[in-house]
């Protein structure tokens, strides 16, 4: 196989070398292109541009494989805790005991969220979408944590990535607080990283929490399933960020803003809604079918289609086994579930979905499982968010590691040639 790719122009030829990955990924490396003949590449949602080299996560879309440093989505998630698996995508290995110990240790001692950002979030409305406040408020972290921000070693990278593990949930469990009316509190560390967590939003000022393992357990695969998924749109954007050296937290801040949009995160959302709208409507999920195939109708079936996996997309394997189990454990009849898995039936032999590879994403189950754990649907998003923060933090720390250039894409510039200016009066 030839390692060099050459391009022809008016009879002007140019090389360029062939790089392989470990998975045999090849991509042909374009960094010489515009010195050596002026020209530009463009690639409209970069589906066919890689931005980096990457050791952290590998997905075959074609194949339905997703792996976080080399071990497979499906061992994780019922092997490990979503910790290990933070520590592992961050730091490139499975961690021993008592690393694993001291990370968590370390974790702890940075638990506590400084009182004045209470102030901070009582300045939103409550009707506030939770998204919203998450990134201001993981945005406003920074005031409270400036030597966050200008990294020189890893040591203060590492007590940044610590940092933010520590105080993100607080920031979670506050903005689903907020809009529940409950009073704000902090975490208890002689609990679980993700116990911890649901007990920080869940907690009844006035009752006992009482840990529910199947809850837990089912949390804590949900958050490994989301911890990392490459160059998407929300990590691209912390990288970008990040490549202007403008720390940590401002770069999570932006992913988050990334996250929360219909055609990414917010999806998991929208997949609720629509559900509810298609029950509402007399639960006919052929006329949302009809919809969805429509091309002059804007709707789409969220939850359908992915811009990596044409095949099957195997997180959502699991979650529609987890969606059933916690479902069956905790004893709930969702009639929303019995529509989903009408609507999934009919999208697997319908030719347009088909024909377009179009299967059910991760995003189409999790929303059922966190309404069975009594999530508000306005919250999905933020989950999506809380698992995706180790994958966000290791593409970070791996960009930065490497010393990588300021993210600045070039354009085709189509507007007008340079003119004169015209005088107000006279236009
Ligand atoms: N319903 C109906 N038609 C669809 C859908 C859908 N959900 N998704 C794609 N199509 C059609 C689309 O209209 C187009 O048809 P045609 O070739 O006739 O013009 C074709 O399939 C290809 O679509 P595309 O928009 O060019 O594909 P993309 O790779 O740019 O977009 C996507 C991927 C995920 C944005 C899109 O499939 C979508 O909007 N899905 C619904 C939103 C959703 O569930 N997003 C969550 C993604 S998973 C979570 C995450 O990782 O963020």
């Amino acid at each position: 196989m030839s390692d060099k790719a050459t391009l022809e122009y008016k009879g002007d030829k140019y090389e360029f070398p062939v790089i392989e990955g470990s998975e045999n990924e090849l991509a042909i490396n374009i960094k010489t292109l515009r010195g050596a003949s002026g020209m530009i590449t463009i690639d409209p949602g970069y589906k066919n541009t890689g931005s980096c080299e990457s050791a952290i996560t590998f997905l075959d879309g074609e194949k339905g494989i997703l792996s976080y440093r080399g071990y497979s989505i499906e061992e994780l998630a019922e092997k490990a805790d979503f910790l290990e698996v933070a520590y592992l995508l961050i730091f490139g290995e499975l961690p021993n005991k008592e690393q694993l110990d001291k990370f968590h240790q370390d974790i702890k001692s940075e638990s506590h969220v400084d009182e004045e950002m209470k102030k901070i979030l009582d300045g939103f409305p409550k009707s506030a979408h939770p998204m919203g406040v998450l990134s201001s408020l993981t945005s406003a972290l920074v005031a409270f944590n400036p030597e966050s921000v200008d990294i020189s070693s890893e040591k203060e990278m590492y007590d940044a990535i610590v940092t933010l593990l520590a105080k993100f949930p607080v920031l979670v469990a506050w903005a689903m607080r907020k809009k529940k009316g409950l009073p704000l509190d902090y975490g208890d560390d002689s609990l679980g990283y993700v116990e911890n967590i649901h007990k920080m939003m869940f907690k009844k000022p006035n009752q006992e929490y009482k840990k529910n393992k199947i809850v837990i357990d089912a949390l804590d695969k949900l958050l490994i399933l989301h911890a990392d998924h490459e160059q998407n749109c929300s990590t691209s954007t912390v990288r970008i960020v990040g490549s202007s050296h403008a720390g940590l937290f401002a770069s999570i801040s932006a992913g988050i803003s990334a996250l929360w949009g219909p055609l990414h995160g917010g999806a998991n959302q929208a997949v609720l809604e629509m559900l509810e709208a298609i029950e509402a409507d007399g639960g006919d999920t052929k006329k949302y079918m009809a919809k969805a195939k429509d091309k002059s109708d804007p709707f789409r079936l969220m939850g359908f289609g992915h811009r990596v996996y044409k095949n099957f997309d195997p997180r959502a394997k699991i979650i529609k086994v987890a969606a059933d189990e916690v479902l069956n454990d905790l004893g709930i009849d969702d009639p929303i579930l019995e529509i989903a898995k009408g609507l999934e039936q009919e999208a697997l032999n319908d030719e347009y979905f088909v024909k377009r590879k179009l299967y059910p994403n991760v995003d189409f189950y999790s929303g059922i499982i966190y309404r069975a754990l009594g999530i508000p649907t306005e919250m999905f998003t933020v989950m999506f968010a809380l698992g995706r923060l180790p994958g966000w933090i290791a593409q970070w720390r791996e960009m930065r590691l490497k010393n990588e250039p300021i993210g600045r894409p070039r354009q085709v510039y189509v507007g007008e040639n340079l003119r004169p200016f015209v005088a107000v009066e006279k236009r």
